[in-house]
């Protein structure tokens, strides 16, 4: 267990939301499935052994101090044991790595014993072959309707093998040539 001391953020109210004002439910997921995500594994570790999820509601929040937040369904076999751990990897698969993601979206039994990883200091593991991962400790976390934030401070982070694995409009894809510069 991590001496790690967790803040649980109460989510400031800045507006009444009215009936009137909520999206059509199909209206909301048409819109979010035009945005492409990079695929993830959040992993972490328990006294039972590694857990992990595929995941894309990542998201960088500033540099000084490095901070990632994550989004997670509280449903998941992973979620507690992020919430007892107070710490986690983020591991962004590459595009070779489709049956990673595959494996870690499917709820089979001990995903990693058939992939390749390591264990970090505090037992929180990073696949092996992916293009990045990030080792977070949680800083700080509010629940938000089914799910729950995680703010993670950065402890150790590493570069892998480009380019990330990509998620769009319900389907696996790559980012391309990359042949457009910033203008
Ligand atoms: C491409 C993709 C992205 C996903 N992103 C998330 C996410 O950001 N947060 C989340 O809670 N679940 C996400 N999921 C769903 C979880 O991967 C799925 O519920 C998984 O079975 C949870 O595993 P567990 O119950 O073993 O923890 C995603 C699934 C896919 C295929």
């Amino acid at each position: 267990m991590s001496t790690n001391s967790t803040v649980a953020l109460p989510i400031t109210k800045i507006a009444n939301v009215l009936d009137a004002d909520v999206v059509e439910a199909d209206v909301f997921k048409s819109v979010l499935r035009q945005m492409a995500g990079t695929v993830t594994v959040i992993a972490t570790a328990s006294e039972d052994g590694l857990h992990g999820m595929t995941a894309t509601a990542v998201c960088s929040v500033c540099a000084d101090p490095p901070t990632i937040l994550i989004v997670v369904n509280r449903s998941t076999r992973t979620h507690p044991h992020i919430e007892n751990k107070q710490a986690f990897t983020v591991n962004i698969l590459n595009d070779g790595q489709q049956d990673i993601a595959e494996l870690f979206a499917s709820k089979g039994t001990e995903p990693f014993a058939k992939v390749s990883h390591k264990l970090l200091n505090d037992g929180c593991p990073a696949i092996s072959g992916t293009a990045g991962y990030l080792h977070c400790l949680t800083q700080a976390q509010a629940v938000v309707g089914t799910h729950t934030i995680f703010i993670g401070r950065v402890i150790d982070a590493g570069v892998g093998a480009p380019k990330p694995l990509v998620y769009y409009d319900g389907k696996y894809c790559g980012v391309g040539e990359l042949t457009r510069e910033r203008l």
